[in-house]
């Protein structure tokens, strides 16, 4: 029995054990959900545990695979860890562990690419099937038994709520200052008694401060002292910088045509650095005041919550660097009067992004003539992540941004292209696309205005040429007869780039 004062609840206390005999609580074939996003708040000790025993079952010639569901990515010790030993059949809903993508670009293990806001509300609706277990970091136990969340919240609600078993991993590295942080949602329904969610500013408490959990469900519970994966940004290079140049005159632009406020509207901010170069832009800009209505709290919005320039934000996890985590501990009281974590059905909830009006900024892959964005898929058929909660926000969103370099691979790539590989925002999501060459705006413009503005604003100029030639010809073959003109396209052309650089290493062809 632990006398760790973070377990605060007597019966529970008597549920301490190792992270073995926690693992072997979940069985082949079981559903387990997973605490963790964006590498903060996953459980630290228990998969490793159960990667050990897929192992070991797996070597003696049983069959040993379970589905696991998350927040969104993980780590090493958990992604990582279950899928170097084979041992996930089914992953969902975002990911961005290498061997997890090698895997699953080998077809050697399912993924199921959904939209963050929908996995709770999945699993309620019972689409995915039962929930066996919950395998949930916490930071600590009330002595009444509700749990104290720890660096991010994502679907754990629904985990705790929804599993048959529930294992927490008890982190005392979470700091107890996060308590209080946190608000806990306990009012959605099912259809056909669902109410408006009352929620009108970013910033609203709508909740707890707490995760509720039947204590009768509670199987194990490890403790650990790990720190969470706290991912390291480059410090914004000049593309990035050139990137976040046009956004920032852009809506600059918007204040004066009087279509933004002055203090903006809430800022969503995607992952990566191009998205964390953007918001160290915005915090050198002349904007004060300013909200974030955000999925992740990354290093840049947390130094613009130091400056003073955003007064409050809003997300589902923390992703910090060790030095941001480092001034983010040293200062959690201020913090925690400015920062509200919420489950992830909310910080992405379609319902108040469209509501409060947020500005979603999210990275690509690449985007077409007519603004079709790939988020997803290399080449149109390997995974990289996941859409994670960029379709939530762009669909809803006041103003939706795509951002990329202009090329990858050293430039025998175009990330503008006659046709998108893959779709996972349609041209009709998708308000702005941003490169380091500038910036379109597609509103209020039909498919041949936005190629034009498309080609010109932000291709790179090694395949401009390429891509007006494409558009003319598209346009003569639709004028001839042979195609439709309102989106000129050369069917047999239009995903020859990436054919190309599948064949040859390159989009184009040698001059
Ligand atoms: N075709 C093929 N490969 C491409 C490419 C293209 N058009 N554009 C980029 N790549 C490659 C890069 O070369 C790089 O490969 P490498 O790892 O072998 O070097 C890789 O894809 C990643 O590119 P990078 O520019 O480093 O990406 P990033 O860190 O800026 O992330 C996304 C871009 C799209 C992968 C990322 O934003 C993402 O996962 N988005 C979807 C989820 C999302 O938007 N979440 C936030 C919502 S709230």
């Amino acid at each position: 029995m632990s006398q760790n004062a973070r377990i605060a609840h007597p019966g529970l206390r008597q549920k301490v054990m190792s992270a073995e005999a926690a693992a072997a609580f979940i069985q082949h074939g079981d559903h387990v959900g997973m605490s963790g996003f964006t590498g903060a708040g996953y459980p630290k000790v228990i998969p490793q545990a159960l990667a050990r025993q897929i192992e070991r079952a797996n070597q003696g010639g049983n069959h040993f695979r379970i589905g696991v569901w998350t927040g969104a990515s993980t780590a090493p010790e958990l992604d990582g860890a279950l899928a170097k030993v084979g041992g996930i059949e089914m992953r969902l809903p975002y990911q961005s562990d290498p061997t997890c993508r090698e895997r699953i670009n080998a077809g050697q293990m399912d993924y199921i690419d959904i939209h963050l806001s929908h996995v709770a509300q999945f699993v309620w609706f019972g689409f995915l099937g039962k929930l066996n277990v919950a395998v949930v970091e916490v930071a600590g136990i009330l002595e009444d038994g509700r749990l104290i969340p720890a660096s991010s919240v994502g679907n754990n609600k629904t985990w705790l709520d929804q599993a048959d078993k529930v294992i927490l991993e008890v982190n005392s590295m979470q700091p107890l200052g996060l308590e209080g942080m946190h608000d806990i949602y306990y009012g959605t329904e099912l259809p056909p008694n669902r109410k408006p969610i009352p929620m009108t500013g970013p910033g609203d408490r709508i909740g707890d401060n707490y995760l509720r959990c039947d204590p009768a469900k509670i199987v194990a519970i490890v403790e650990t002292h790990l720190p969470d994966r706290n991912t390291t940004f480059t410090p914004p290079d000049e593309m990035s910088q050139r990137i976040a140049g046009h956004i920032l005159e852009f809506l600059e632009h918007e204040v004066k045509k009087d279509r933004l406020p002055r203090e903006l509207l809430p800022l969503q901010s995607g992952v990566g650095n191009i998205a964390n170069a953007v918001l160290s832009g915005l915090n050198q800009g002349p904007f004060d005041n300013l909200t974030g209505y955000t999925e992740v709290l990354q290093d840049g919005m947390l130094e613009m919550l130091r400056s003073g320039k955003m007064r409050m934000a809003s997300a589902t996890a923390l992703s910090l660097s060790p030095a941001a985590m480092e001034d983010f501990l040293a200062n959690i009281d201020f913090y925690r009067q400015r920062i509200v974590l919420r489950p992830q059905e909310i910080s992405n909830h379609p319902e108040i992004i469209r509501r409060l009006g947020v500005i979603s900024m999210n990275g690509m892959i690449e985007a077409d003539i007519y603004g079709n964005v790939n988020s997803t898929h290399l080449m149109g058929t390997r995974i990289m992540n996941g859409i994670g909660g960029s379709g939530d926000f762009a669909r809803n969103a006041y103003l939706s941004m795509f951002m990329t370099p202009s090329t990858a691979k050293g430039g025998a790539i175009s990330c503008i292209v006659p046709m998108a590989s893959h779709v996972d925002h349609t041209e009709h999501d998708v308000q702005i696309i941003v490169t380091e060459q500038g910036l379109a705006d597609l509103r209020g413009l039909a498919p041949r205005q936005r190629a034009s503005v498309v080609i010109e604003h932000c291709a790179h100029p090694d395949f401009q040429p390429a891509l007006r030639d494409y558009v003319a010809r598209a346009e003569r073959h639709a004028l001839n007869g042979f195609a439709g003109m309102h989106t000129p396209h050369l069917l047999d052309e239009a995903l020859s780039w990436h054919s190309r650089y599948e064949r040859e290493g390159r989009m184009l062809p040698k001059a």
